[in-house]
């Protein structure tokens, strides 16, 4: 038996944190898949590929090697601009979907399942995971929480970016930042990260126990 975990949501909702929480206490294995839309945006950069360039963009998510990404290099707001810019690209989300399912599908014996977040988790990659949750908060409260993890930022401009990166997440029309009809909903903006964690682990603990059920009535 290998259980899915699905976590979507925005920018500074907490789901990185909930998901690396939610790994460890089940034993499942992560991925955190805005990180290969960010190894992507660097390789852009990198080659200075036009983001208009469907054909080059789709070559640049094949050369993204999801064993092998520098993730200290990708978490600055340069990188989660172009990223956002690129994942409208239905082309490129194709190869990179491909890869993150891929991931889950392969589950070494020593882990539960796979636990992955992003924007279209639930939605597009495992749209048949076993508990799905999307993790949300006030937009306010996930730029400041963006702004002391980047100290050089001021928190207008965290808010900007964060506001515009939404719009464009939430607007393209491949695989727009959504929640899956069956996703729980979990709101942040009140909670610390403890009391987060605590919540969404109660709805993995639940969730796995039905799916455990399920499995053997069937
Ligand atoms: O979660 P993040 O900030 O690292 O994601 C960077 C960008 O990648 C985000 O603006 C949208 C895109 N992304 C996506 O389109 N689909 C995903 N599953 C994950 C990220």
């Amino acid at each position: 038996m290998s259980f899915s975990v699905a976590i979507d949501g925005p920018a500074g909702a907490g789901k990185g944190t909930i998901a690396k929480f939610l790994s460890e206490e089940f034993n499942l294995k992560h991925l955190d898949t805005g990180l290969l839309y960010r190894e992507a945006a660097r390789l852009v950069i990198q080659e200075g590929v036009d983001v208009l360039d469907v054909v080059h963009l789709e070559k640049i998510a094949e050369k993204v090697n999801i064993n092998n990404i520098a993730e200290e290099n990708l978490r600055n707001e340069k990188v989660a601009s172009v990223a956002s810019q690129v994942a409208v690209v239905p082309s490129l989300r194709r190869v990179l979907t491909q890869k993150m399912r891929d991931f889950a599908t392969k589950i070494e014996k020593k882990y539960q399942g796979a636990v992955l977040d992003g924007r279209d988790v639930g939605t597009v990659v495992l749209p048949d995971a076993d508990i799905k949750l999307y993790i949300t908060a006030d937009e306010q409260v996930r730029a400041l929480r963006r702004t002391k993890e980047l100290d050089e930022e001021t928190l207008e401009k965290v808010l900007e970016e964060i506001k515009q990166r939404d719009r464009r997440d939430q607007h393209r029309e491949v695989a727009p930042m959504n929640a899956a009809d069956d996703a729980i909903i979990l709101d942040t903006t009140f909670l610390s990260i403890d009391e987060a964690c605590e919540k969404a682990a109660k709805i993995v603990t639940q969730g796995m126990s039905e799916v455990l059920v399920k499995t053997k009535i069937s």
